[in-house]
């Protein structure tokens, strides 16, 4: 059976797929020199079809045969120009070929191989398209002999609600993921082709080994099957089926969806994966057992616990699994709803800013909770006693991983539903031991005050984190715990993953800070609630005190004096109300942007002004800044203000020592200020912001680079000359702070500013871009 022309005169197009493909579709990528001489496809439905199609799309073969037992099917797949010949003779249709994939069912797998081997030439490669791999290989193994070495298993996950090749797709599988689970008796060079063909066709190809395969496949791909078609089963058995088949809605409709793909393909793929099957069912049935349980005793903390676990753990597992922010995972495909809005319909994993030059800032602009307080009203609110509800908490992805983190330790919280929490306290001793590694994403504070607290519980635990977090330093908290008893051990060069070894009892130490950091002084006050006796630290200069400021808003009492806070290991916390103000981290972009862009006034209501935190108001005033304090008042022990802030030409200056560890986090945004006072702005003392989410001196020096400020780099600091600059392209190294401050530069900026690398803007400042622009900034999210 041959592929005949339009016209009806035979020619070579069989020989020549590359030039018909050139013709029809110009903008096809198309391989110089094709991988295989040619590809046998048997069977040849929705999978088959579409290799066939995507090998042909990409000139990955000089010719295409197919192998059917149905006539009909193989005068189609011609007819569609999908493959170029046909044989009814699986034999037959391998003859020749140095590629055959195989995608029948699979169990008929071990009657087409034995089919197929008299047939096959001495070095054919031979893969397979079958969902189940345990018993494909055995078959394998029975049927081809002398070729079973150079047979590499594979399984494309990718499919449609479509069948057969009339629904054949050559971009079915781009993007998509495709299984090797090569034997140790497969030959590696085999693999390695296998593995280039799907790659040309644009598939992302891993590797694992079978039993595993068959194992994940069960649990994400074959069990929810099996549900469906159970619940659709069940339900249609009742008396009043139609009736109630008549009202289903939308949960109904969607959990069963998959209930109407192909039932003679999932028999097959139930009975091929039986064990892994059954081992997933038997897990999942003691999950509804658990859950039937909940509803009959009415034990509303085991439903929520349930409820609020699942409700984010898909996007959270995404997120760890590639190693990055939830917003990147989300954006990845998953559908699920995360809290974020940064993304401002950006259809981008990871968005770019472009803001164009000019603009004022004015208006009522209330950015989020303080990232600093979330943390910790997560941390204390789970060790507490009680219920803690938490009012204004930070919807971003650092305070979310902490969340998280807490959650796989079994503390039922609920929300955040427009910053409401409600944290279902489990008392110091309560935390359960994680299943799996606690993922901190990009956040140091949860990784270095998780350490603390965690060093003397009962159980093992490791924390991971993201690429930027995996290069930060962690001995600074690990050090000091060590003393006090704990076991912890850190990866290369002291950065995570950091190991925790349980049930080490814990003694109070007094410790001097060698470098001003609230994150090493809480978590050995963390680690002190847990030790006998005292524990005491002192501090080289004032840094953020919220860990010391909440413990006492938990009844917890810490005793303050001078640059010393000291506690006494083996009380108790008292769950509590709590009110995050508004982060004066985030408020910091727009005091800066409002000071420099012409004719702005802008109002930042209930602003946390802690002492420890408004180095930056200091700073901003010592250059000229105009910036009001109104409205002063306390808000559960942490004192808040609206601050007024009003265009006003600012000066260079020296920035005095004793600021720098009260504006560490805003010194990024301090630096455009620079950019734009009259003048020389010196800063020294500051070699902490080279081990932040980026290195912010360097980073910060090649973003003003690119923009024309004359500036110089210290081991400690920076000078910055001000003056005029222009629009350029900034690698924000996926740093918040750096991407945030260089879109305010824009609003004296005399070209554009591109700003590369934007996803984690949400893990401080969800809906970031939203609220600027609001204000007044040109930005787009690209
Ligand atoms: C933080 C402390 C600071 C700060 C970070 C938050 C905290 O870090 O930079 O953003 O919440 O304790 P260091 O302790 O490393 O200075």
């Amino acid at each position: 059976m041959r592929r005949e022309p339009a016209c009806g005169i035979p020619c070579q197009i069989r020989f020549a797929p590359r030039e018909v493909l050139l013709q029809c579709e110009p903008g096809a990528f198309v391989m110089s020199e094709p991988l295989f001489n040619r590809i046998a496809v048997i069977g040849l439905g929705l999978i088959g079809g579409s290799f066939a199609a995507a090998a042909r799309k990409h000139g990955l073969a000089g010719s295409i045969v197919a192998g059917s037992r149905s006539a009909r099917t193989l005068e189609q797949g011609i007819a569609l120009g999908v493959v170029d010949e046909g044989s009814q003779d699986l034999a037959e249709a391998v003859k020749g070929a140095d590629l055959v994939f195989v995608s029948t069912p699979v169990s008929a797998m071990g009657k087409v191989l034995s089919a197929l081997k008299p047939g096959l030439s001495r070095t054919a490669i031979i893969t397979d398209g079958g969902s189940v791999k345990g018993n494909v290989i055995t078959a394998a193994h029975a049927s081809l002999g002398e070729h079973y070495s150079r047979f590499v298993p594979g399984h494309p996950i990718a499919g449609k609600e479509k069948s057969g090749v009339g629904a054949a797709d050559a971009d079915l599988y781009r993007d998509h993921r495709v299984i090797l689970t090569p034997t140790e008796a497969t030959d590696p060079a085999a693999t390695a082709r296998v593995r280039a063909i799907w790659t040309a066709m644009g598939a992302e190809v891993l590797q694992m080994a079978p039993d595993y395969h068959d194992q994940v496949l069960a649990e994400t791909s074959h069990l929810p099957h099996l549900l469906a078609f159970s619940l659709v089963d069940t339900l249609a058995r009742q008396g009043d089926s139609t009736e109630i088949f008549r009202y289903a809605a939308g949960g109904f409709r969607d959990f069963t969806r998959i209930a109407s793909s192909d039932p003679v393909m999932w028999h097959d793929i139930f009975r091929e994966n039986k064990a892994a099957l059954l081992q997933s069912l038997d897990l999942f049935s003691d999950g509804i057992a658990r859950f039937r349980q909940a509803v009959s005793d009415d034990d509303s903390d085991a439903l929520m616990g349930i409820m609020t676990r699942a409700n984010t753990a898909r996007a959270h597992f995404m997120a760890m699994n590639e190693r990055t922010s939830y917003t990147r995972a989300h954006h990845s495909g998953d559908n699920t709803t995360m809290t974020d809005s940064t993304i401002l319909q950006s259809k981008s994993a990871n968005p770019t800013f472009v803001v164009t030059p000019g603009g004022r800032l004015t208006g009522r602009v209330r950015v989020p909770g303080d990232k600093s307080m979330s943390h910790r009203s997560i941390m204390l609110g789970s060790l507490a006693e009680g219920v803690t509800q938490v009012e204004g908490f930070l919807e971003g992805e650092d305070a979310l991983a902490t969340l998280q983190a807490f959650r796989d330790m079994g503390v039922v919280i609920e929300g955040p539903h427009n910053g409401q929490v409600t944290i279902h306290g489990v008392g110091l001793h309560g935390l359960k031991a994680p299943t799996k590694p606690l993922y901190m994403g990009n956040s140091g504070t949860s990784m270095r005050l998780l350490t603390g607290l965690l060093a003397g519980q009962a159980f093992d635990v490791e924390l991971t984190g993201d690429a930027s977090l995996s290069k930060r330093p962690m001995e600074r908290v690990a050090s000091p715990l060590r003393e006090m008893g704990a076991q912890i051990s850190t990866g290369n060069e002291g950065r995570p993953p950091v190991r925790i070894r349980g049930g080490q009892p814990l003694k109070g130490i007094h410790y001097d800070l060698p470098m001003a950091s609230a994150q090493v002084k809480s978590a050995v006050l963390l680690g002190g609630l847990y030790a006998e006796g005292d524990t005491s630290v002192t501090e080289p200069a004032p840094t953020r005190d919220h860990t010391e400021r909440m413990l006492g808003g938990f009844g917890y009492e810490v005793r303050r004096e001078g640059a010393t806070s000291a506690l006494t290991g083996g009380g108790t916390l008292a769950a509590c109300k709590l009110e995050v103000p508004a982060d004066i981290s985030s408020a910091a972009f727009f005091l800066v942007g409002a000071s420099i862009a012409a004719d702005s006034e802008l109002t930042l209501p209930h602003v946390g002004i802690n002492p420890t935190r408004t180095g930056v108001i200091d700073i901003l005033k010592l250059m000229g800044a105009d910036i009001r304090l109104e409205n002063q008042r306390d808000a559960g022990g942490e004192p808040v203000a609206d601050l007024v802030v009003k265009a006003a030409p600012l000066k260079g200056i020296e920035i005095p020592q004793e600021l720098v560890p009260l504006a560490i986090d805003e010194f990024p945004a301090i630096f455009i200020a620079a950019a734009c006072a009259e003048g020389d702005t010196v800063l020294r003392g500051a070699e902490e912001l080279r081990v932040k989410e980026s290195d912010r001196i360097q980073v910060m020096a090649d973003g003003l680079a690119a923009l024309g400020v004359d500036h110089e780099v210290f081991e400690d600091g920076i000078r910055i000359s001000g003056g005029s600059f222009g629009g350029g392209e900034i690698q924000s190294h996926g740093d918040h702070r750096i991407a945030m401050s260089f879109a305010m530069a824009s609003l004296r900026a005399t070209g554009p500013i591109t700003i590369n690398d934007c996803a984690n803007v949400a893990t401080s400042f969800p809906g970031f871009a939203q609220l600027a622009a609001h204000a007044g900034l040109n930005l787009e999210v690209k």
